[in-house]
C-alpha cells in the first residue's frame, strides 16, 4: 500500500538538495508526497541549527506534531539533518512521538530506518558520524514513469537545480556547528557529480548549483577521481561549465581563505558560468575576525574582491555577516560598517551572533547584549538596503538575459544571469524555463523589474 510523506525543510540549499534525495528514495519506496501535513502517513523535518532560532522553530513544530499524533497514532514522524545529529538520543527521551533521528550522513535510508523503528517497535535513532565516510551515488531518475520524477516541489522550478558537490566542513570557525553537525569535509567523486549534471541537463534543466559549505576546497581532502589523479574546484567548474546545453552554471559557498585566483579566472573564462559570487565576510575588524578564526584579514579580503573584479567588471559580490560576536566593541562593528561603503557589497544576509553548542565562542567571554546586537543588526541592514538600491538602479536601461521561474499574478517572476529576481512584463505568454532577454525599467531593493517586448517604459 503506497504512503504519503510530508518535509519540511528548514535551512540552506543543501537541506533543500538532501530533501530532494530523501523524497527520491521514499519514491522508490512505495511512498508518494503530498503537500498536506495533515494528509500525510510520514511527516520529515529536514532540520537546521545554524542559529537558536532555527533549532526553537523545528521543536515547535515537533510540540504541533505531538498533539496530530495524539489524534492520529499510526503518524510517523522523522527528524533528520542537523538538529537530528546535534541532538541525537536526546531528542527522543525530550520528544518520544519521533520514531526516526536521521543524522546528516543517514539522509539516504529514510525507508529502511523507519522499517527498523517499526520492527524493534520503539525509535531509531542513527546519528554516527564517520571520518570516512563517502557521499552516496544518488542520480535522479527523471524517466516519466518513475515515481521519483514527480517534483520534489523544492525548487522554484524543475529548471534550476542544485549538485551537492561535497560535505561538511574542516575549517572550525569559533561561532559554526557545521563541522560537528556535518562531520569533516568529503568530497564527492568527480564522475557522480558529472552524472548527475549530464542527466538532470538531458532532462531539460538549464541552470546548475553546485553546493557545498566550502566549495573552494573540493578535491584537497579525499580522492574524487577513480584513477587517484587529483582535481581542484576549478577544474571541476571547467568539466561541467562544458556539459552541453548547460546554460547556467553557479556555486557557493566560498571561504575568502581558500579563494584562488585560478577560480575567479573561471569567470571571465567559462562562458555559462553566472558573474555572481557569495563570499562571506562575517566582519570588518580584523580584531574579530581572528577571533572567529577565520584565518585571512580584511586587507585581504579587500584585495581578493579587486582582484574578482578585475577579472569579472559585471559581476555581482554578495555576503554573509555576523553582528555582535563574543567581544565585538562599538570600534569593531564600525569597521564592519566601513566596509560597506568600501567594498558596496549587492546584497548581504545579515545575522545576530547566536550561541551555539559545542562551537569554540561559547566559552568566550563578553557576549554582547541583546538590544545591542539588534541596535547593529538594523543599522547594518539599513546601510545595506541604501547601497542595494544604489546598485540596482544602475541596471535601469539596460537589456538583461533572464530565465523564467513562474508566473505570479500580473507579472513572470524570473532570475537574471546576476541572480537578481527580476519581475517582468510581458504581453506575449513566456513558459517556464524560458530565456529570454528583457529590459531593466525598475529598481528595487531586493529585485529589479523589466519588461519583454517593444517601447519599455522605464520609471
Ligand atoms: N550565529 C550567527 N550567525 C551564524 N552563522 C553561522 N553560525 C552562526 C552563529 N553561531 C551565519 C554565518 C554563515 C551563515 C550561513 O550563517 O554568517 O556564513
Ligand atoms: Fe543549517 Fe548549516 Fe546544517 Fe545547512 S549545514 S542546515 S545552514 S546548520
Amino acid at each position: 500500500m503506497t504512503r504519503s510523506f510530508y518535509i519540511k525543510t528548514f535551512g540552506c540549499q543543501m537541506n533543500d538538495r538532501d530533501s530532494e534525495i530523501m523524497a527520491q528514495s521514499l519514491g522508490e519506496h512505495d511512498y508518494a508526497e503530498t503537500l498536506q501535513v495533515d494528509d500525510a502517513d510520514l511527516v520529515i523535518l529536514n532540520t537546521c541549527s545554524i542559529r537558536a532560532k532555527a533549532e526553537q522553530k523545528v521543536m515547535s513544530l515537533l510540540g504541533y506534531l505531538r498533539k496530530i499524533k495524539q489524534k492520529k497514532p499510526e503518524l510517523k514522524i522523522c527528524v533528520a539533518g542537523c538538529v537530528a545529529q546535534q541532538e541525537g538520543k536526546r531528542l527522543v527521551e525530550k520528544m518520544p512521538h519521533v520514531d526516526v533521528v536521521a543524522g546528516t550522513q543517514h539522509i539516504y535510508h529514510i525507508p529502511q530506518l523507519l522499517a527498523e523503528a517499526q520492527r524493534q517497535n520503539g525509535p531509531r535513532v542513527a546519528v554516527e558520524l564517520s571520518d570516512s565516510y563517502a557521499i552516496p551515488r544518488f542520480i535522479p531518475d527523471t524517466g516519466p514513469s518513475s515515481p521519483a520524477s514527480a517534483p520534489a516541489t523544492l525548487q522554484e522550478t524543475e529548471f534550476s537545480r542544485f549538485v551537492t558537490i561535497m560535505q561538511g566542513c574542516n575549517n572550525y570557525c569559533t561561532y559554526c556547528v557545521v563541522p560537528y553537525t556535518r562531520g569533516r569535509e568529503v568530497s564527492r567523486n568527480l564522475k557522480d557529480i558529472e552524472d548527475e549534471v549530464d542527466v538532470l541537463v538531458k532532462s531539460g534543466v538549464r541552470e546548475i548549483t553546485l553546493l557545498g559549505q566550502n566549495v573552494n576546497s573540493y578535491g584537497s581532502t579525499n580522492a574524487v577521481t577513480d584513477d587517484g589523479s587529483p582535481c581542484s574546484f576549478p577544474q571541476l567548474l571547467e568539466r561541467i561549465a562544458g556539459i552541453d546545453n548547460l546554460q547556467r552554471l553557479r556555486f557557493t559557498t566560498s571561504n575568502p581563505k581558500d579563494l584562488s585566483e585560478e577560480l575567479m579566472r573561471c569567470f571571465r573564462d567559462l562562458p555559462s558560468l553566472c558573474p555572481q559570487f557569495h563570499l562571506p565576510v562575517q566582519s570588518g575588524s580584523n580584531a574579530v575576525l581572528k577571533k572567529m578564526n577565520r584565518k585571512y584579514s580584511i586587507e585581504k579580503y579587500k584585495y581578493l574582491v579587486d582582484v574578482l573584479r578585475n577579472y569579472c567588471p559585471e559581476i555581482v559580490l554578495t555576503t554573509d555577516v555576523i553582528v555582535g560576536f563574543p567581544g565585538e566593541t562599538e570600534e569593531d562593528f564600525a569597521q564592519t560598517m566601513a566596509l560597506l561603503e568600501s567594498v558596496r557589497f549587492d546584497g548581504s544576509f545579515s545575522f545576530k551572533y547566536s550561541d551555539r553548542p559545542g562551537t569554540a565562542s561559547l566559552a568566550l567571554p563578553d557576549k554582547v547584549p541583546e538590544e545591542q546586537k539588534a541596535s547593529r543588526l538594523s543599522r547594518f541592514q539599513r546601510r545595506q538596503d541604501e547601497i542595494s538600491l544604489e546598485r540596482n538602479t544602475m541596471y535601469i536601461g539596460e537589456m538583461h538575459e533572464v530565465m523564467v521561474e513562474k508566473r505570479d499574478t500580473e507579472k513572470y517572476r524570473c532570475r537574471a544571469r546576476t541572480n537578481h529576481v527580476v519581475h517582468v512584463r510581458s504581453e506575449e505568454y513566456l513558459e517556464p524555463g524560458q530565456i529570454v532577454d528583457v529590459t531593466i525599467t525598475h529598481a528595487g531593493q531586493h529585485s529589479l523589474q523589466a519588461q519583454y517586448g517593444s517601447n519599455p517604459i522605464i520609471s
